[in-house]
């Protein structure tokens, strides 16, 4: 089967906002009328319930791969977006998740649910890399500009290459595009990932999420733009990466 509207949001490094940018990318897939199932795998701090509002799921994703039930019924769909379903993340100490069986039960919930794009949120690279990257369309590396996370970066996007993770893009999140611009040129020439977007530093971001809020309601607008043009870049189509941005004078920030 074609995997081909499947992608992995991966950290280069904690707290980059790499869960941030899972949720609100599935948002704007979701109100351009496709219908989003996101995955929490990751295995040490799972969030996109909280991310996401939810606080109703039973079933997490141990249910689907132990083949306790499928994704269909253990997925919550979410009351504030209809086109959204969610599968729960778990703890996994002990490194036992039989994460080979996520393929086949994503091409079931595929057709079950008429899913036609996944998001699959993972913390940096780890023992089930391999897998993911074998399954998935599309890897969405999220970093920070600061000099550790993007070292961080520049490690990962060379783990990711060896690894075969397809499409291997970079999103720059939290820019602070009020302050003294740090070239982007530098940060791809770092990093040596191309460019997927960037997305602005918003102070009332992690406010808003505590309310299971989405960047729409809890974020400026040039936050919101930069999720939608990633959505629209990340499947080919032509969109610079500022589009509609608003008081914005882009080449201060490409040089
Ligand atoms: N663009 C942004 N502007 C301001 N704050 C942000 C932005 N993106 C994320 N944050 C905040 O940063 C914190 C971490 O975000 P998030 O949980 O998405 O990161 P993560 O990389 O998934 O973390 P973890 O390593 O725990 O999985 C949250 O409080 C979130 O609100
Ligand atoms: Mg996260």
């Amino acid at each position: 089967m074609e995997r081909k509207n499947r992608i992995w949001t991966v950290s280069s490094k904690g707290g980059v906002g790499t869960s941030t940018i899972c949720v609100n990318l599935a948002r704007a897939f979701a109100a351009a009328g496709q219908r989003v199932l996101l995955v929490d795998l990751d295995t040490t701090s799972p969030s996109l319930d909280v991310l996401l509002g939810v606080d109703n799921a039973v079933y997490d994703v141990r249910d689907a791969l132990l083949g306790r039930m499928s994704i269909k019924d253990a997925a919550v769909r979410l009351p504030s977006s209809p086109n959204m379903y969610l599968l729960c993340g778990t703890l996994d100490p002990a490194g036992d998740l039989p994460l080979t069986k996520l393929d086949s039960a994503l091409c079931q919930a595929e057709k079950d649910l008429g899913i036609s794009v996944v998001l699959l949120d993972t913390h940096s690279p780890g023992r089930y890399a391999k897998t993911i990257a074998s399954i998935v369309s599309h890897t969405v590396l999220v970093t920070e500009p600061l000099p550790l996370p993007l070292y961080a970066a520049e490690k990962c996007g060379v783990f990711m290459r060896e690894i075969d993770a397809p499409n291997l893009k970079m999103v720059v999140n939290r820019y602070d595009f009020t302050a003294k611009p740090v070239s982007l040129c530098s940060m791809i020439d770092q990093v040596g990932v191309p460019l997927l977007g960037v997305i602005a530093k918003d102070e009332d971001m992690a406010q808003a999420q505590l309310h299971g809020k989405m960047a729409k309601e809890g974020a400026s607008h040039n936050t919101v733009c930069g999720f939608r043009n990633i959505a629209h870049r990340l499947f080919g189509q032509h969109c610079p990466l500022f589009s509609g941005f608003k008081k914005f004078d882009r080449k201060k920030f490409i040089g």
